[in-house]
């Protein structure tokens, strides 16, 4: 059965493709386009290809986009589709180093990260301290989607943010989450983190703001993550045992 598409009616001069699935919900849509069409990055870095939903955006309104994925079928099914993305293939935290010293190279301005590729926490976390530990010149704004899922957000609220003295500003809940609206009974998935990044502050006491954060307590007690989350030990052992 095919699942219900949350984002219907859309109204935007956006021109979507429609076969080409997108994995966030209407409002994330709507942000991410309104965010893109006014930021104009020079540089864009996705991770997190998938079918190509999100890099329609990033394509757009980017001068050039580097679009990462751990799986090889995104880059050979878009490729040709999206003439001003470099796909790359491979771990995420393995490439971002290079793919940002790649674009220093050429004097490019880094200005847009999309974080959506491993969605564990510790997946999660190695993306932002990756991200963060690179030599970032320009004024960067990174959105993490899923914020709203409680593996996420640990690895969101895992990292040492205090480390980087150049953040500006973190909400976990720039655009907050919901239940899983189709397969995935009571998970709690979507929702946009931001971190807003210049290089010419030097702050070392901030917060990390969680406009949501009631919102994800009361949901996270009516989810399936109480019981779900406490069984993720088990992991390795499925795995080994191809279950
Ligand atoms: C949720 S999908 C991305 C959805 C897409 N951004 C969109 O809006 O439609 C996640 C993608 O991340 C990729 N992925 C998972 N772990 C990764 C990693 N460590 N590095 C790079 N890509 C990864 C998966 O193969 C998958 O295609």
């Amino acid at each position: 059965m095919k699942s219900y598409d949350i984002s219907n009616p859309f109204f935007s001069n956006f021109p979507i493709n429609p076969n080409i699935e997108w994995q966030m919900s209407r409002a994330e849509k709507y942000c991410l386009i309104h965010l893109l069409e006014n930021l104009n990055p020079e540089y864009s870095i996705e991770i997190g290809t998938y079918k190509g939903g999100s890099l329609q955006v990033l394509s757009k309104y980017s001068k050039k986009v580097y679009s990462i994925d751990i799986d090889s079928e995104p880059k050979l099914s878009l490729e040709n589709q999206f003439d001003n993305v470099i796909f790359k293939v491979g771990k995420s935290h393995n490439i971002i180093k290079d793919i940002v010293k790649e674009i220093e190279s050429k004097n490019g301005k880094l200005n847009f990260i999309l974080v959506d590729g491993d969605h564990s926490k510790d997946g999660v976390r190695k993306d932002i301290e990756c991200i963060l530990s690179c030599n970032l010149k320009y004024p960067l704004t990174v959105i993490l989607h899923d914020s709203f899922n409680p593996q996420c957000r640990l690895g969101m609220k895992s990292v040492n943010y205090e480390k980087y003295k150049f953040i500006e500003h973190i909400d976990l809940d720039y655009i907050h989450g919901s239940f899983s609206p189709n397969k995935n009974y009571r998970e709690m998935w979507g929702g946009f983190a931001i971190i807003k990044i210049n290089p010419k502050i030097k702050k070392s006491n901030f917060k990390i703001n969680q406009s949501q954060k009631m919102l994800f307590n009361a949901t996270y007690w009516k989810s399936i993550h109480i019981i779900k989350d406490k069984l993720l030990f088990l992991k390795p052992l499925k795995k080994l045992l191809n279950l």
